[in-house]
């Protein structure tokens, strides 16, 4: 049976396959590994391309998110305001940081924070907002920073979905004072790794990411914080710039696999579809994911037809074992525990072909015959 993958980056890489070799090659032969030429030029392209004045690359998304809250001063006894709907990670690096994930309810619609929810949990304690831009769909940030501004509040975006994505023109992972964003090898912009980077315009947040993930020193054997080791490696800075270039590409391709399932789908009454493109958001697709209560049936239904699907996420995080102590039980956060119920991320991938979308399309139609 002709199988529909969920994502295959071999597929993705064959048309990289000789740059991605080359690079590697040429990394081996410069004999040089960690904190190298290639490091410090994929810093300044990403920057770039960010539109940011500074980014230090680190170990990967969870120390990204982590360190750019310690480098707003943010740690014990301070509370951060996250989504209730989100990859665990960006949960866990609050707690990291030393301080305490407070989650803000996500819009069912948008599946990104919800800027009313946000205003409901602030408390006096409250030190930054985490927006996540999930599956690739822009947070609404102009409404995010108002609120911010008026509580006098830090806002770290995690950017990890969605690379290349904008709000009102503005690349998503700009708006905040120091944004954290993933290169976990399935991220629109993935290595062959682990990777990750923090991007700002600030000097002395810039300056303190750079020393705390490398041990807290930025001139050797002088250590001014006590840092961790989180940092990007050369081969996999060589792979990302090469990546870097077809960024834009990829994720065209991604809007344009989108645009073909919102107009295959939308007459599908048993499923809720994710908002497309406007003049406001410039969504990067990471993922399609619709909402149905079929989701069980539907996704072993699917399987039976060569077709993979995932879910992101089936538990809600404050329903983790990790996250137990932070006293939310069942029922604490009814949107997240519906969404976790609901979701199924549906092939979105840049190589995915025509067919394959049609034949998704096809068979879900057929399911809800
Ligand atoms: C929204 C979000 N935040 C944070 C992370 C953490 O990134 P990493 O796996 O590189 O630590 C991920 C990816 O896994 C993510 O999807």
């Amino acid at each position: 049976m002709y199988r529909v993958p969920f994502l295959s980056l071999e597929r993705q890489h064959q048309s990289i396959e000789r740059k991605l070799k080359g690079a590697i090659l040429k990394t081996i032969q410069s004999g040089r590994f960690v904190s190298g030429d290639e490091v410090n030029s994929f810093e300044d392209e990403f920057a770039a391309y960010q539109k940011t004045r500074y980014c230090a690359a680190v170990g990967n998304g969870h120390d990204a998110i982590l360190i750019s809250l310690k480098a707003l001063g943010i740690g014990r006894g301070d509370e951060v305001i996250v989504p209730s709907h989100t990859c665990q990670a960006t949960w866990l690096a609050v707690l990291n940081a030393g301080a305490k994930p407070v989650p803000a309810e996500v819009d069912p619609m948008t599946y990104n924070i919800d800027p009313l929810q946000i205003e409901n949990v602030i408390t006096p304690r409250t030190r930054a907002i985490v927006p996540v831009h999930l599956y690739g769909h822009p947070c609404v940030m102009d409404r995010i920073i108002a609120i911010a501004k008026k509580d006098n509040l830090f806002v770290a975006e995690d950017n990890a979905q969605a690379q290349g994505a904008t709000f009102k023109n503005k690349m998503t992972g700009s708006w905040g004072h120091c944004n954290a964003t993933s290169f976990y090898p399935t991220k629109n912009l993935g290595a062959l790794g682990d990777g990750g980077a923090i991007v700002t315009n600030d000097k002395r947040a810039y300056q303190f990411a750079r020393a705390f993930r490398n041990y807290g020193s930025e001139k050797r054997d002088e250590h001014v914080i006590a840092g961790v080791n989180s940092r990007l490696d050369e081969l996999q800075a060589a792979v990302l710039r090469i990546k870097l270039r077809k960024l834009e590409e990829w994720n065209r391709k991604r809007r344009q696999n989108a645009t073909s399932y919102l107009r295959e789908l939308y007459n599908v009454e048993d499923i809720q579809l994710p908002p497309g493109e406007s003049e406001v958001v410039r969504p990067v697709f990471h993922l399609f994911v619709i909402q149905t209560t079929h989701r069980a049936k539907l996704k072993k239904f699917l399987e039976k037809k060569g077709i993979e699907t995932a879910i992101h996420y089936p538990v809600a995080v404050h329903l983790q074992k990790a996250f137990g102590h932070l006293g939310y039980k069942k029922g604490s956060l009814p949107i997240a525990e519906k969404l976790s119920n609901e979701v199924l991320s549906l092939p979105i991938w840049p190589g995915l072909k025509k067919e394959e979308i049609e034949k998704v399309c096809g068979e879900i139609r057929n399911y809800f015959k």
